[in-house]
């Protein structure tokens, strides 16, 4: 069995720029409200003629060119999004075709803001055991076209962005090291859109009711998500023997400010070994690790031989853990 790691990341960020500011003159909030409770000051939003595959594109070719490899020499490609191009076909489809992998076999996965993570632990499974030698992660989403901006309770929240991550072969000791995945139905109605679907087929009265954005219950989430990512990462620390001093960069998915302190003290991770950008992005669900993954790797934060643990949670709900030697 070979050890699987992350061989190139790459990410792509619309230019457009959405302040606090900017907001307060469309919804009832402040600046000061939204920083204090968030940490958020601005995000990205992209423009009409950007779409989920266009951008995925983008940071693809940026993670292939890191990696040393050319769209041909990929064996799957995983597109984690909730805001796919269109309901059919599959958003990985349209990146499989415009990025030119020929053979090679594509999908979505829908597992919110830990999609990403999700999407790295099955590539592992493929490369651990030879069926895939190369696999393209991509955490892909442009959530303003869901969110609702006469809700203060979202649209300050969210964000757009996608990063991609290729992931291959690797010599021990690097590789990833431990993985974890859960689900809890019972709260999926406390961050959901609920027409669109086969349950609520898209109608003038769904259009009425605002049903085609998403709703968030926040308040009651805040404490499952950071109860769910302290506990999925202790897990996978004790699973690779490892304790939460000796991790050297702790990249949590990017949903609250307040959520990643709270993990953080929990967990007992010195606050110089966190990895935050929510001040600049906002939350961009399932594309927030891996943009911070791409962020560290450019900038020499993350090198060769660091252990990285990542955690995340998100709507479903969802969460996981993922602890790799870089
Ligand atoms: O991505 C993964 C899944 N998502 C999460 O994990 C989200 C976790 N939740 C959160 O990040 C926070 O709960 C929020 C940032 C969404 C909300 O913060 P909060 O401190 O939990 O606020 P709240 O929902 O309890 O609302 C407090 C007050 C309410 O007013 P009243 O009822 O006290 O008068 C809200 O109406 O703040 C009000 N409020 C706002 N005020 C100004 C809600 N949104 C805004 C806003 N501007 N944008």
């Amino acid at each position: 069995m070979v050890a699987a790691g992350i061989l190139g990341t790459g990410a792509a960020l619309p230019e457009k720029v959405i302040t606090n500011h900017d907001l307060e003159k469309i919804v009832d909030t402040s600046d000061e409200w939204i920083t204090s409770r968030t940490g958020i000051r601005e995000r990205r939003q992209a423009g009409l003629h950007q779409t989920t595959s266009s951008l995925s594109v983008e940071a693809s070719r940026k993670a292939l060119e890191m990696a040393g490899l050319a769209p041909t020499d990929l064996d799957l490609i995983i597109c984690s999004t909730i805001s796919p191009d269109m309901p059919l076909p599959s958003t990985a489809a349209y990146i499989q075709q415009k990025l030119g992998a020929r053979d090679c076999c594509s999908f979505d996965l829908a597992a919110a803001c830990s999609g990403f993570l999700f999407g790295i632990t099955v590539a592992e499974q493929f490369i651990r055991t030879g069926k895939a030698k190369h696999v393209l992660v991509i955490g892909a989403e442009i959530l303003s076209r869901y969110v609702d901006y006469k809700d203060r309770a979202t649209c300050v929240i969210f964000g757009d962005g996608v990063a991609a991550a290729v992931l291959g072969a690797v010599e021990p000791p690097s590789g990833m090291l431990a993985a974890e995945m859960h689900t809890n139905g019972a709260f999926s109605d406390h961050l959901y859109i609920p027409a669109g679907g086969v349950l609520k087929p898209a109608s003038c009265e769904t259009v009425r009711a605002r049903e085609h954005y998403i709703k968030m219950r926040g308040n009651e989430l805040f404490k499952v998500a950071v109860r769910s990512m302290e506990d999925v990462s202790r897990r996978v620390l004790e699973q690779a023997g490892v304790s939460a001093h000796q991790i050297d960069l702790f990249i949590p998915h990017q949903a609250n400010q307040r959520i990643t302190d709270a993990v953080r003290e929990r967990l007992g991770v010195c606050a110089e070994k966190v990895y935050t950008n929510i001040s600049r992005l906002g939350n961009t669900s399932s594309a927030s690790i891996p943009i911070c993954l791409d962020e560290c790797v450019r900038s020499g934060r993350l090198r060769k031989g660091n252990l990285v643990l990542m955690a995340a949670f998100g709507a479903g709900v969802t969460w996981g853990a993922v602890l790799m030697r870089w």
